[in-house]
């Protein structure tokens, strides 16, 4: 049964049980509508409390059956029918109401919540609005200008937050059930408030609108949905409520059979798919109690971060006494920054710091169970590292390197017990980017893999397994991608030309600015490195700007010019001069024929490390381009929109 009926006296507690998360699926539907008349005619009843069972009030309507059609009863009836019962309905959150689960209890007369509960309406990252009355009964009862920024970012509320803006009538500290309870018996001794649908808002005026036109559609970058919810809020604002809820459910199903929610969708189930792939669900972890990084530059300190955020202990080993207290320095960097910004207080930066204990003495590693090693890429450098760890480290402590272009194989080798060696590669910044590759060496146990992702799990990232070739997935895809770009100038294409066609599909830069603010140099060394083996390298464009000086952001220009303290690219006439002698000028294109083009060149490539059997799902491919290189999520990702499905 997905709904179950309780009595405690005059008070009726309807209980959802519909693992894993609630979601409205039909039969729940049906479930709560039939309870709604079971009530209504028990005259012992006043009030009925609707609780969850599991890890979370109703998370939403069932995403599995959005490509199918709509069977009754249609959710924004159920609402209108809880909102209309003759006994008052509680709803009793915790864990998440969002989306549909959010919009049913709006329809009930009060709403409580445990403290850790989050309320939130996050349609549009499905690339839907609301269907049930969000965007009409939400700005009813905690304002116009608050539901606007709900429901258009799709962010979710905490209790504490959603009691100050209104959206929940009391925070339950204790026990939910006997606190919403308790709640409901007093409730019903005060005058009753009105149901959302009844209550008035006062209308912004034009000038609102257009203003949060401008925002809501900058920070969409192309993406649908936000602008349609915000037509809706508008809509409730100054039309009739049932003139505005017809106007959401129309705007809801169009959107619904977009190319933009299907994208979304598959976004959605590859993200939860991810972290348990089925090949290692039946494989112990190891148990992770403390960590160890080795070097604390740029991916080491945001390595620390990262595991600090998730409350490991870490140790920090750098090369000399200077680097160590230039290593502390970085990560004290990263935790003031986050105070700056608000994600942190100080106190809670000064705990990340004090859980960090930073040495040039390898000794001290003899219990951690996990070493993530980010120092120079450089083999030798590299080796050496290993040696000493696999000297001093528990045989059964997993051994991970962050190279980004070294092969692991290499690096493995005489590492005493090379099953617990792994590549796990970070994206920087290390403590905020969502992606980790996870790249097994040939060698690696099956349980070091599972490691792996429990590691990526406990630091809330998106793991995706690669295997070995030169930049793994992202990487790889991302030289093709840049080669196609530069070939197109090339071609006589101008570089903003090409920035502007990808910004314009959805990227938050464009191939050449987005080198400036990385720098050219990382690239350059490893095509050089190359050239030192023997390796026949062409000269790129990108080769010949760092000959000349040119490095990016950082060395005043790249392929732009900046003016000094400034990140706006400038066109350069000295990079036209420079680069002359290697474009046919003449070709012309439209933007979206370049993005095309540049988005097919990526899927060509990922197309060819699936057939190598380097990733395991063009899904995987498209969460790697999707959270390690900004490719638009509401796309889908390069294999997805250029109809490469698993
Ligand atoms: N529909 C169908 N399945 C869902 C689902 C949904 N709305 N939400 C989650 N699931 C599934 C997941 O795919 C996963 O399945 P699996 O175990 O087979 O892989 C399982 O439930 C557990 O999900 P998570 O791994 O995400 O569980 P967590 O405990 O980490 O997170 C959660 C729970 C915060 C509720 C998270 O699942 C979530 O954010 N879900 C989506 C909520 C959402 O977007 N709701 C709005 C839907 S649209 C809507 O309601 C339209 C309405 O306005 C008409
Ligand atoms: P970095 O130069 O900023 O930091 C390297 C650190 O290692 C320095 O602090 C150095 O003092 C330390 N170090 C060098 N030798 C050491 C030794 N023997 N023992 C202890 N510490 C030592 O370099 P960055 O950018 O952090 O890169 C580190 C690794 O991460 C490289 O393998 C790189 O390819 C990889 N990587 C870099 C990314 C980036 O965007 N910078 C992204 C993903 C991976």
């Amino acid at each position: 049964m997905t709904v179950t009926i309780d009595r405690q006296g005059e008070i009726a507690v309807v209980t959802v049980d519909n693992p894993p998360v609630n979601a409205l699926g039909q039969a729940l539907r049906q479930g709560l509508w039939d309870a709604v008349g079971t009530l209504d005619a028990d005259p012992e009843i006043r009030a009925v409390v609707l609780v969850c069972a599991g890890r979370t009030f109703i998370a939403g309507a069932d995403v599995t059956e959005f490509g199918k059609p709509p069977v009754p009863p249609h959710l924004p009836d159920l609402v209108a029918r809880i909102e209309a019962a003759a006994k008052p309905w509680v709803a009793a959150i915790h864990g998440s109401a969002l989306g549909g689960g959010l919009e049913v209890a709006l329809g009930c007369r009060w709403r409580v919540a445990v403290p850790d509960a989050s309320l939130g309406l996050p349609e549009v990252t499905l690339g839907i609005v609301p269907g049930a009355g969000g965007t009409v009964r939400t700005p009813r009862v905690i304002g116009v200008e608050a539901a606007v920024d709900m429901v258009t970012s799709g962010r979710p509320m905490r209790a504490a937050q959603a009691a100050k803006a209104g959206l929940i009538d009391a925070v339950i500290p204790g026990d939910l059930l006997p606190g919403a309870v308790a709640f409901a018996r007093q409730a019903l001794a005060l005058p009753m408030p009105k149901a959302a649908s009844a209550r008035s808002l006062a209308a912004p005026d034009a000038a609102f609108w257009a203003e949060k036109e401008k925002s809501v559609a900058k920070a969409a970058k192309g993406a649908a949905a936000p602008l349609r919810a915000l037509a809706c809020l508008r809509k409730a604002a100054e039309a009739p409520f049932d003139e505005a809820m017809a106007f959401e459910r129309e705007t809801f199903l169009n959107l619904r059979g977009s190319d933009q929610a299907a994208a979304l969708r598959h976004v959605f189930f590859a993200e939860r798919a991810a972290p348990r792939p089925a090949a290692l669900r039946d494989v112990e972890p190891l148990a992770l109690r403390r960590a160890a990084v080795i070097g604390g530059g740029t991916m080491g300190a945001g390595i620390v971060a990262a595991l600090r955020d998730a409350s490991l202990p870490v140790i920090l080993i750098e090369r000399d006494d200077n680097a160590v207290a230039q290593g502390i320095a970085n990560l004290r960097g990263i935790f003031d920054g986050a105070v700056k910004r608000g994600k942190l207080t100080p106190a809670q930066a000064a705990d990340r710091l004090a859980g960090v204990a930073a040495t040039t003495d390898y000794a001290v590693l003899a219990d951690v169970d996990l070493v993530i090693e980010a120092v120079f890429e450089e083999i030798g450098v590299k080796r050496a590292v290993f040696d000493q760890l696999g000297r001093v480290c528990r045989p059964d402590a997993v051994l991970a390197t962050n190279t980004s272009y070294l092969d692991p194989r290499t690096i493995a080798e005489g590492v005493p017990h090379p099953e617990r060696f792994i590549g796990l590669h970070f994206f920087s910044p290390a403590n905020v980017m969502k992606l980790l590759e996870i790249v097994p060496a040939p060698q690696t146990s099956e349980r070091t893999l599972a490691t792996g992702f429990a590691l990526a799990r406990l630091l809330k990232k998106i793991p995706v397994r690669s295997g070995i070739c030169e930049g793994f997935i992202g990487n790889r895809i991302l030289k093709r991608y840049r080669a196609a770009a530069e070939a197109l100038v090339r071609r006589g294409i101008p570089i903003a030309e090409v920035d502007a066609a990808m910004r314009g599909h959805g990227f938050a830069m464009g191939p050449f600015e987005a080198q400036d603010l990385g720098g050219l140099d990382i690239a350059f060394l490893q095509r050089e490195g190359a050239r030192a083996a023997g390796q026949d390298v062409p000269e790129t464009l990108g080769d010949i700007l760092v000959r000349a000086g040119r490095k990016g952001q950082k060395t005043g220009g790249g392929w732009y010019d900046y003016a000094p303290g400034e990140r706006r690219p400038l066109p350069s006439a000295i990079v036209t001069e420079l680069l002359a002698g290697a474009i046919t000028p003449g070709a012309a294109m439209e933007r979206e024929a370049v993005a095309q083009h540049l988005v097919a060149e990526m899927a060509a490539e990922g197309q060819a490390i699936l057939d190598e059997g380097i990733a395991q799902s063009p899904a995987d491919i498209d969460l790697v381009k999707i959270h390690g290189y900004g490719f638009p999520r509401w796309r889908g990702g390069p294999m997805f929109a250029t109809g490469i499905r698993s």
